[in-house]
């Protein structure tokens, strides 16, 4: 038999020290412009949770295109990471940054108060990949699912949304829960500032258990059940046979909405996971990669949904009633939208993304079997995740179980040290239509010099 790789801590920290060694060595530029900004930005970073990068500041970008960015001190990456899939379709796709630069500059018009043609084409190709007709746009997938929420509760006039722990949907107020070490629901960790206790608003179970759907939606207060088909934001956590069925039927016995939010699940297909797996959802929400990295967020519903939206009375949908926002669905988004879905996240595009990400998996396995080392990596398409443990997890309290902070540090530092950029919150990589085999390889080659550096 043979006998698994095991984590040496000691080397670990000596390869930190000496990754951060090299890093400090080989990136003045990002560094001075680092210590320039903390004067003016929180966190010396335009966004708090860009400081997330690891070797003590972030790289500053020089340039980006296609599945490559170079940085301020002329070092070139491979990435992997894609915005966190804000830029799945590459970074400035031709023909998204043609469309952009014909609204912009030869149309002209980035905000009007008035509808564009695009937006019907790009409601009408969004229902066509993902089986729910209506569309409305917000500028974030944050904001589809905030305004989401609001609709079901007022379209079923019940109080709660239904999230599984660990989920993630952007910073809205309701999601922030977990369920505590004695299965007991409890705000979030970190979670600033809540308006009120989450517990108010919310119930919240483990994905994969089916049971404990059906009893919390048992009394018919849930307005919604809010879920990505997939986990992916704690690792990928995939659904179990029968699950996302059982889901659907327990939504119907009990008439609680069922949204799912493909956001980061895009990468299973031009339609997501619905497409993909058949799901039948009430409500769709998406956003980051169907502009090409330029902001949109977009929530699609049924017909029966859209008729009782329809039918809602006394909610102000075109004012000041809470859901809505000036620049949503402008004339750029929906030019950006437009362009990236009908030229570059194709289903021709997909097939080689996925295909890549077959390649990608497979080089991982190898490097893992081939050292005996006792990790596993999740696909989801053109999406892949390392997990640090043999049985990938099947709930989101598994998955965060298994967090190891310095380990993900010390591999994503090691891998970045070597040209090669992987999510910073997860172990994450997602490949683009521009991502190549040689990018892919490249991967590989740099993630077996760091298994053998960390295991013994
Ligand atoms: C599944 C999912 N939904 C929604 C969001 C929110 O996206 P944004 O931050 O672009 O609003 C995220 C962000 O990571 C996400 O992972």
């Amino acid at each position: 038999m043979t006998t698994s790789a095991t984590l040496d801590r000691e080397r670990l920290a000596a390869v930190h020290r000496a990754e951060r060694e090299r890093f400090a060595a080989e990136h003045p530029r990002s560094r001075e412009l680092f210590e320039r900004a903390r004067g003016s930005l929180v966190s010396g970073v335009p966004m708090t949770w860009m400081a997330k990068w690891v070797g003590g500041h972030p790289v500053y970008a020089a340039s980006a295109h296609g599945a490559s960015i170079e940085d301020v001190d002329g070092h070139r990456y491979v990435d992997f990471a894609l915005g966190d899939t804000g830029a799945m379709a590459g970074h400035s796709p031709p023909a998204t940054v043609a469309a952009v630069e014909r609204r912009l500059r030869d149309q002209g018009g980035a905000t009007l108060m008035l509808p564009t043609e695009d937006a019907a084409f790009v409601g009408e190709e969004l229902g066509r990949r993902f089986g729910v007709p209506q569309w409305s746009f917000a500028l974030t997938a944050t904001d589809a699912n905030r305004w989401v929420l609001r609709l079901c509760r007022a379209m079923t006039g019940r109080p709660f949304v239904l999230v599984f722990s660990h989920c993630y949907h952007g910073s809205v107020d309701e999601t922030f829960i977990t369920l505590d070490a004695g299965a007991r629901p409890r705000s979030r960790e970190g979670n600033v500032g809540p308006a009120v206790d989450p517990t108010v608003t919310t119930r919240v179970c483990e994905f994969n258990d089916l049971a404990a759907v059906e009893r919390l939606l048992a009394d018919e207060q849930v307005a919604c059940v809010l879920t990505e088909p997939a986990l992916t934001n704690i690792g990928i956590v995939l659904p179990e046979e029968g699950f996302l069925d059982g889901l659907r039927a327990a939504c119907d016995r009990t008439g609680t909405l069922l949204v799912i939010d493909e956001t980061h699940t895009l990468s299973a297909g031009p339609g997501g996971c619905t497409a993909a797996w058949g799901l039948r959802p009430d409500v769709v929400t998406i956003g980051k990669a169907i502009a090409g990295g330029i902001p949109i967020g977009a929530y699609g519903v049924s017909a029966d949904v859209a008729a009782r939206i329809e039918a809602l009375d006394g909610a102000d949908l075109v004012d000041v009633g809470g859901v809505g926002g000036t620049l949503a669905g402008n004339p750029l988004s929906l030019a950006a939208a437009r362009a990236t879905l009908s030229e570059v996240l194709t289903e021709n595009a997909f097939a080689g993304m996925v295909a890549l990400c077959d390649r990608f998996v497979a080089g991982v396995r190898d490097v893992l079997r081939a050292r005996a080392v006792p990790w596993s990596i999740v696909q989801l398409g053109a999406r892949a995740e390392l997990a640090f443990t043999s049985d990938p997890p099947t709930s989101g309290g598994a998955s965060a179980a298994l967090h190891d902070t310095e380990l993900e540090d010390v591999l994503h530092l090691f891998m970045l040290n070597r040209g090669v950029l992987i999510t910073p919150f997860h172990n994450m990589a997602l490949m683009s239509p521009a991502t190549t085999e040689a990018d892919v390889d490249r991967h590989t080659e740099v993630f077996a010099e760091a298994v053998a550096a960390l295991m013994a």
